[in-house]
């Protein structure tokens, strides 16, 4: 538990933000890439997390925001980003929306052919940049690091097909524009080190190929973050320099998009028990948190967890069952075996579940749930628990 919390202040279910660490995870990696790069950029990507208050402190602890859509943008401007510490991705952009960016100086990374189109209609006495996404397929470039022979990315324009070719064509066939960068994200299940090292090479090719001379290569995110025997953010970072020295690049800005890495030690989610049930082989524990909340795919078979007792119990019980607060029979997290017998207010705490929860909590049966955060002014709440109330904005009833 992070330093300094009392549990007696917190309601459950909620999550914790500790600020310190997730400061500290962008320091480390902006000291990471200042190493090398005179020029680089940490883009927080905002749909990891984007609660209001922490995309709000990704840009006081120094970053740009990466958003991929409309409401991302429009949310990172009121959370005080300028549109000159944006960074624009993906393929939902809307025309009023990527022409505004564009025109506004934020980094844009084309993705579609729509925004190859909607660059014509910019004032032809203007002079703009703009980036473009490249498709990196991981089977072609790392094996190792590929989920399956064809790992192919459906973002960016291909390379192996004429499409990539045809987009920096037609992109330079536009007067008032200027190609200036290349994105080449892609999050592996290794998060190794070795991918960085190929697929900037791979940029690199291709910048050499289309003799592009770009002012930024856009290494997206996927990076593992500040966690014992993890690859470190020097490591990535010298990663992609070689890869850039060994291409002659090295002038290059190098912008980062993380978000796992920087948030997901940074967040802890609590509940209570609230019941215990007997079973004939097994005791349920009901707990007011979800599932839901702290793995909304439902896909984590294992949990960081540390368990807050009111009192030691000098009973071992065989099996209980932590189930969480909805009506789903499978919204059941973990199983304790052979441990001490556990009971009505004792605390289940999750670590490092910052990353992909609470952009992605549905809101079913129990809307979102508390955020509080802490830091040394202590704790504050920074989202309140949404009721009936919040849900029903905007609705016609
Ligand atoms: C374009 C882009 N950048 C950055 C990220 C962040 O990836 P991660 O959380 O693995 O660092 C993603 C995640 O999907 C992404 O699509």
């Amino acid at each position: 538990m992070s330093e300094g919390l009392n549990l007696l202040n917190i309601q459950s279910p909620c999550f914790v933000l500790n600020e310190q660490d997730f400061k500290q995870g962008i320091h480390e990696f902006d000291y990471a890439l200042n190493n090398h790069f005179p020029h680089h950029i940490v883009g927080y990507s905002v749909k990891t997390n984007s609660l209001p208050y922490v995309v709000a402190k990704a840009r006081d602890f120094g970053c740009f925001a990466e958003v991929v859509s409309d409401d991302e943008l429009e949310l990172a401007l009121a959370c005080g980003y300028g549109m000159k510490e944006i960074v624009f991705n993906g393929p939902m952009k809307s025309k009023s929306q990527f022409l505004e960016a564009v025109m506004g100086g934020a980094i844009v990374n084309i993705e579609t052919h729509r925004e190859i189109a909607w660059l014509k209609e910019l004032p032809i006495d203007g002079h703009y940049k703009v980036g473009i996404r490249l498709s990196v397929n991981i089977s072609d470039i790392s094996p190792e690091d590929a989920d399956g022979d064809n790992d192919f990315s459906r973002f960016g324009f291909n390379d192996s097909t004429d499409e990539f070719a045809q987009a920096v064509a037609a992109i330079r066939a536009i007067p008032q524009v200027c190609l200036v960068g290349l994105h080449i994200h892609r999050t592996t299940h290794g998060r190794s080190v070795q991918f960085y090292r190929r697929s900037v090479a791979y940029a690199a090719n291709v910048i050499w190929k289309y003799g592009l001379c770009l002012d930024y290569l856009d290494v997206g995110g996927g990076y593992y973050g500040i966690f014992r025997n993890a690859p470190t953010f020097n490591e990535y970072a010298t990663a992609i320099y070689e890869a850039l020295d060994e291409a002659g690049l090295i002038d290059l800005t190098i912008i980062v998009e993380p978000g796992n890495a920087l948030i997901a030690a940074a967040f802890s989610y609590y509940s209570r028990i609230i019941d215990v049930k007997r079973l004939p082989d097994c005791t349920i524990l009901t707990t007011d948190g979800s599932r839901n909340d702290v793995d909304p795919f439902f896909h984590k078979d294992r949990y960081m967890t540390e368990i807050h007792r009111k009192k030691e119990s000098a009973k071992v019980v065989p099996l209980q069952i932590v189930a969480g607060a909805t009506c789903l029979e499978y919204d059941q997290l973990f199983r304790l075996e052979n441990q001490q017998e556990m009971e009505v207010g004792d605390v289940i705490e999750y670590k490092n579940v910052g990353a992909y929860t609470l952009s992605l909590t549905p809101m079913f049966i129990n809307y979102f749930p508390r955020v509080y955060s802490l830091s040394s002014d202590g704790l504050k709440l920074v989202r309140d628990k949404w009721t009936a109330k919040e849900y029903i904005q905007k609705s016609n009833i």
